[in-house]
């Protein structure tokens, strides 16, 4: 028998939606994200794009990775204007162990996480909750005022690594069961009660994944990619992304632009990754051969830029010998691969204005001041995963679509087609050939690349001299917002001394899976994670945990150690019993 103590423990629909009713009366938020920081469609410009032959209503949203495992980030993701999400990759590989801490955003990112920690029918479950929760809340009146009219959106599945893999039977059954959800719907919505009853038959589509993103990372085999592709085009009737890893440009290329331009000189690369990959000659004739089967099949097939690089371990605070690294200097890196790309295949990229060729996604460094740019160069979707692991968490997407649709408003550009011209005519104006090879091109003079050298990026974080304890702290509330699993609450004090703080900090110890994004960005020292009153749900959870932290149960705290405290805290959270 196993003794693996899984490290995430999903909530069920029905407690999700109790905890939104409620939390959604008594404080205008929802997972902890303020009402006001949810993203609300502008009527006056469009954001609309057909991504995978579906209309989505914004061109952005998560990339694969801690934003796209559970239901409760994939809501998240939405209520800031997600619309297409890169679902978090699932692989055969099911029981991963992975080291803790899993994230170091401290500066540029930083992980050595691998696919899904969840089991893969649990990820599959996990999916069709997020997808009804998504439809549920759409037609959820009291948000309207909030939200205004969502629009559409789409889920898009993300696989790893070898053929077998994913040809595996149990692979198999979770990409059926994504592609004919109708039956597992159906069995949740059982689940839709109380307030939300009504919507109980609400209308989703159980199709949920009409596309699929291939990640060529943790040693995916390149003499594997095409028949992967192959597999799940002919298989699954899907249309298939290869997502590609920085390694293309080469090592020379990547160490010029990385130590040599932007500076992060100390950032040791790893020769290895860089022979292992796909090569750039070979990559170019994979690209000849896909578009041609993919024509002949009748799908789509398309690139996405890029994954994480994988770097020399020169920091210590992750166990290991490599890491990933993301964020700023990726998002130079993955520009200038976007822009080669672009002139070795002339005219076949679905980028600036053009209305046909191979469609490109993009994932590298976008944040909320360049994700207009990168909407402007034609990529579709725009996505996100290392911005949104910084204090403000989901709520800086919101954040980024505002600035795109005040951008386009200046530039008088209706909808996306529109902002792509407006793009494209800058470039020519400057002398440049189009909007990408502009792009790569500004990233590569000063005044272009300056906000993402390490100089800029190393600022120090906030530091306050005290160690963090149970109760009070500097309450800044990173804690709440950098966590992707929302497994951080924020209560108000309210209570007389002797607590000091205004807020109070609680953990949902079964959504967390000690990725120790919390730790890095608590001012106080100390990991927020281990210290902060840990709250189950779930008994047989907390028993496997040899009963750490406090069990909620009916209407008593049960514990090691039940403190009068956390009892009042949670007397205000009656979602949580
Ligand atoms: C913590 C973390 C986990 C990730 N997990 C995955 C994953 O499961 N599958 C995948 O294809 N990419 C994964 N990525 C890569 C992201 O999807 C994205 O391509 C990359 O981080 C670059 O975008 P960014 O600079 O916005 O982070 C992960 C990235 C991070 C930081």
């Amino acid at each position: 028998m196993s003794t693996r103590i899984e490290p995430l423990h999903p909530w069920s629909l029905e407690r999700l939606l109790g905890r939104i009713e409620q939390e959604w009366a008594q404080e205008k938020s929802i997972f902890s994200l303020a009402g006001r920081r949810f993203w609300q469609a502008d009527p006056d410009v469009d954001l609309s794009a057909v991504i995978g032959g579906r209309r989505v209503a914004t061109p952005v949203g998560p990339a694969a990775g801690p934003h796209t495992q559970m239901a409760q980030n994939l809501a998240l993701g939405w209520l800031a204007g997600a619309r297409t999400f890169e679902l978090k990759t699932v692989q055969i590989l099911d029981e991963l162990d992975i080291p803790r801490p899993c994230i170091d955003m401290e500066h540029e990112g930083y992980n050595v996480e691998w696919s899904q920690e969840l089991k893969l029918e649990q990820s599959l479950d996990e999916y069709v909750k997020g997808w009804l929760l998504l439809a549920v809340l759409r037609q959820w009146e009291p948000l309207r005022g909030a939200i205004g009219e969502p629009g559409d959106h789409a889920f898009e599945l993300s696989v790893g690594y070898d053929l077998a893999g994913i040809r595996h039977e149990r692979m198999a059954a979770l990409i059926d069961g994504l592609r004919q959800a109708g039956p597992r719907l159906d069995a949740l919505r059982a689940q839709v009660g109380g307030p939300f009853a009504h919507l109980r038959d609400v209308e989703a589509d159980p199709v949920i994944v009409r596309t699929a993103t291939l990640s060529t990372f943790h040693g995916c085999p390149p003499d594997e990619i095409e028949g992967i592709v192959e597999h799940l085009m002919t298989r699954h009737g899907l249309d298939v992304t290869v997502k590609l890893n920085p390694t293309l440009l080469g090592q020379e290329a990547v160490a010029a632009i990385l130590h040599d331009r932007l500076g992060y000189t100390d950032v040791p690369l790893d020769a290895a990754a860089f022979a292992g990959d796909l090569q750039w000659d070979r990559a170019l004739q994979m690209i000849d051969r896909l578009e041609t089967f993919a024509r002949r099949e009748g799908r789509e097939f398309g690139l996405k830029l890029t994954n994480t690089l994988v770097v020399q371990n020169h920091r210590g605070i992750m166990a290991g010998d490599r890491m990933y690294l993301s964020g700023p200097p990726l998002h130079v890196l993955a520009v200038e691969l976007l822009a080669r790309l672009e002139a070795a295949l002339p005219g076949r990229l679905k980028l600036d204005c053009a209305e046909a060729g191979i469609p490109v996604a993009f994932s590298a460094g976008v944040d909320k001041d360049n994700v207009a740019d990168m909407v402007g160069l034609g990529l579709l979707p725009v996505t996100v995963c290392s911005d949104l692991l910084k204090p403000g968490g989901y709520g800086r997407m919101a954040q980024g679509l505002r600035s795109l649709a005040k951008r386009m408003k200046a530039a008088k550009a209706r909808d996306l087609g529109a902002w792509r011209a407006h793009a494209d005519a800058q470039a020519r104006a400057a002398g440049s050939a189009s909007a990408t090879a502009f792009a790569a091109a500004r990233l590569a003079t000063p005044e272009g690349f300056e906000r993402y050298t390490a100089a800029a990026v190393h600022d120090p974080l906030r530091v306050v001299d005290h160690d963090l304890e149970m109760f009070d702290c500097a309450a800044c509330g990173n804690c709440v917002t950098v966590c992707p699993n929302n497994a951080f609450l924020s209560v108000p004090t309210g209570v007389k001394p002797p607590l000091k703080s205004r807020s109070q900090y609680l953990v949902l110890a079964e959504l967390c899976n000690e990725c120790g994004n919390c730790t890095t960005f608590c001012p106080e020292r100390g990991a927020p994670w281990q210290v902060k009153p840990r709250l189950y749900t779930d008994a047989a959870v907390w028993e496997a945990r040899g009963r750490e932290g406090f069990l909620m149960d009916t209407n008593e705290l049960a514990g090691t150690d039940p403190d009068r405290t956390v009892r009042l805290f949670v007397g205000k959270l009656p979602w949580l019993r």
